[in-house]
């Protein structure tokens, strides 16, 4: 059987991609076949779209994607398992992020190992279910474990309306943090009704020159010194480079590490890993309520090109999805 997907045989511009038939995958005796319902785009797929920055293709292919299908978050429906499968059926709704076993969910079906996958939370569509994988455990993983958020602290998110922004400023509200977003002048309200208690006009405000001191600041977007960021911080209070420009990822890198060890404030970096344990615990925030993924634009299956043209604007509000 022959199945539509998106397919990249070089790095390049969303214009390298085509949407062709291939071979349904072969499914192995520990994989799920998912009949794909959505997808959604993440910085992610830029990066094996262009094989950028050249580090990347150490584990993307040298000259060319390894990868053939890209699309890392899906949602769908389990059609069929292998003889080893444990946790899943048949007809169960699922939803994963496939960017650590092949990629591949810019297509109509995937085969991927049972432990990339989750139940979908019964709450949401697959379109909303497909925005949720990378950028929430993204969000859940660097205010968590890198950021230790706790009660009370007070944590600031700079750039706070994108897919991983948004969901930060609602995970680090389930944590009993008082949260700040950072965003623009169109994204005040959206991050208000995402739970920010207050709101920093990026446009209009200087954050180098405000006053308040936080116990955590979540660098998700933007482009600022280090030690701005440091001097925003109360003693022992942690900076988490998560993205933004290049310049901010190597001054955490570099100054990170001195800063840390020679003070009492704390400067990191930090790299997502999805696991399956962290997706069934957002699942379980987005089935209390606590969570919901916000969807800035939908695009069909064969519009990938457009959907990572628009994504890679940067402007996003929310996430940008594929609906298959
Ligand atoms: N460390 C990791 O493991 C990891 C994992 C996933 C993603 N990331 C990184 O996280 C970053 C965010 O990813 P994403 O998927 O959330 O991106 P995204 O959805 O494209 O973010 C777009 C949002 O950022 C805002 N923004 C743009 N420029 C800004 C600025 N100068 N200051 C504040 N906000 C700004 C935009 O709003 P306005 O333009 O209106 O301000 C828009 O709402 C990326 O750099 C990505 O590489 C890192």
């Amino acid at each position: 059987m022959f199945i539509k997907a998106i397919v990249s045989n070089k790095y390049g511009t969303p214009d390298t991609l085509e949407l062709k038939e291939v071979e349904n995958p072969n499914l192995k005796d520990n994989e799920v076949l998912v009949k794909i319902h959505a997808a959604s785009v993440n910085y992610g797929n830029l990066v094996l779209l262009k094989g950028e920055p050249f580090l990347a293709r150490l584990a993307f292919g040298l000259l060319k994607p390894k990868y053939s299908i890209p699309g890392g978050d899906i949602a769908g429906r389990v059609d069929s398992v292998g003889k080893d499968v444990k946790d899943f059926q048949p007809g169960d709704e699922v939803f994963g992020d496939l960017s650590r076993c092949g990629w591949g969910g810019f297509a109509e079906y995937v085969s991927v190992p049972e432990n990339v996958l989750a139940l979908k939370p019964v709450n949401l569509s697959f379109e909303e279910a497909a925005a949720v994988p990378m950028a929430a455990a993204t969000a859940l993983q660097s205010l968590r474990d890198k950021g230790k958020v706790q009660s009370g602290k007070k944590v600031l998110i700079y750039g706070a309306s994108g897919g991983v922004g948004n969901f930060a400023v609602q995970i680090a509200k389930t944590f009993g943090a008082e949260v700040t977003a950072v965003c623009s002048t169109r994204n005040i309200s959206l991050a208000k009704s995402s739970g920010a208690d207050f709101v920093i006009d990026y446009k209009k405000e200087d954050f180098a020159k405000l006053k308040e001191r936080y116990d955590l600041i979540l660098g998700v977007n933007g482009n600022n010194p280090i030690s701005v960021y440091k001097r925003a911080l109360n003693p022992h209070g942690i900076f988490v480079h998560v993205g933004g420009s290049g310049s901010q990822l190597f001054q955490a890198m570099l100054q990170g590490p001195w800063i840390s060890m020679t003070g009492s404030k704390r400067i990191g970096s930090f790299l997502q890993r999805s696991n399956q344990k962290d997706l069934v615990f957002i699942k379980a925030l987005i089935e209390a309520g606590k969570v919901k993924p916000v969807i800035d634009r939908s695009y069909k299956l064969s519009e990938v090109p457009e959907a990572l043209k628009y994504f890679e604007q940067g402007h996003s509000q929310g996430k940008v999805v594929i609906t298959v």
